[in-house]
């Protein structure tokens, strides 16, 4: 099975070697210094996240972990450039990150993301012809190539209504990688599947980025999530969220006692509260 081969060896690319192979770009893609995230509402000034640093190399996964209410999606809202950060900077090519754009698109938790007047098809073309990316011809090609690709094309011509949550992520996810961006912004898109398809949904994620070599920064609260999806782990105190280590995955998969090491040794850090330790990238 494919998705056990995946599992076993090769999983994590990038984990493994030194100066990935198809990037020969050291600097970062993206760079977080020091970045405190707050939401002022009519009676509370809240702090989200406080002075958090990482930085993300093109061709990684890289991981966010915390607990409920830690900052992960905030996070996300700032380098999405939804929120603006009081403190440090986020910066995407060296250019410092003032507003949303293309070049970073966005996979939530809920289903209902999609359009439900639009057809899968239409759904995966809009942003590119919203963008002004593509003409129509064009679109039309780039979206079945994405949809092809999560394996969705005898659905091409259904609505959202028809289709599963699992079936509904996967256009939701064709829809960002058709844009082609500089980086997917995932917040945690599994969350509300069952065990099963949650499972596949990340063997399939492995495999795309085995075809296509995205960069993706992904939000989750399952460790172990992390540890298949991830080749970098930023893993974050509970509120507000500081940055209490950043970790490399490992490439062997569930069950393999490198995995259960390492997953010992997060929850070691999640629950007791160690303090802060970075490893250089792998
Ligand atoms: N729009 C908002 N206005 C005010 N406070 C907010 C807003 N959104 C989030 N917060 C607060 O910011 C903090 C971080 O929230 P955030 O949603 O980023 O957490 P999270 O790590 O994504 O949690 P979860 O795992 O539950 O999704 C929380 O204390 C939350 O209450
Ligand atoms: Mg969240």
């Amino acid at each position: 099975m494919e998705g056990d081969a995946l599992a076993k060896g090769g999983r994590n690319g990038a984990a493994g070697g030194t100066t990935p192979e198809w990037t020969s770009d050291p600097s970062p893609l993206l760079d977080v210094q020091g970045v405190t995230l707050q939401y002022k509402t009519r009676h509370h000034l809240v702090t989200a996240t406080c002075r958090v640093s990482f930085q993300v190399r093109r061709g990684d996964r890289f991981v966010l972990l915390g607990p409920s209410g830690c900052g992960k999606s905030t996070l996300l809202k700032g380098v999405g450039g939804f929120l603006k950060p009081v403190e440090g900077a986020i910066r995407l090519a060296g250019r410092e990150i003032d507003a949303p754009g293309p070049d970073r698109m966005m996979v939530f938790q809920e289903f209902d993301q999609l359009l439900p007047w639009k057809t899968v098809r239409h759904n995966v073309m809009f942003p590119l012809l919203a963008s002004g990316r593509l003409g129509r011809a064009d679109a039309e090609i780039r979206a079945m190539k994405y949809i092809v690709k999560v394996g969705l094309e005898a659905f091409a011509d259904a609505y959202p209504h028809a289709l599963s949550g699992g079936m509904k992520q996967r256009v939701a996810i064709a829809r960002a990688m058709a844009m082609e961006p500089e980086m997917l912004l995932m917040d945690e898109p599994y969350a509300a599947l069952d065990a099963l398809t949650r499972r596949k949904m990340q063997q399939e994620l492995l495999r795309l980025w085995q075809d296509t070599h995205f960069t993706a920064l992904f939000v989750t609260h399952s460790i172990e999530e992390a540890i298949i999806i991830g080749t970098r782990i930023l893993v974050l105190s509970p509120h507000p969220g500081r940055v209490r280590a950043e970790l490399n995955s490992v490439t062997q998969g569930v069950g393999s006692p490198e995995f259960a090491a390492l997953q010992a040794r997060i929850e070691d850090l999640v629950f007791a509260g160690h303090a802060v330790e970075e490893e250089p990238h792998a």
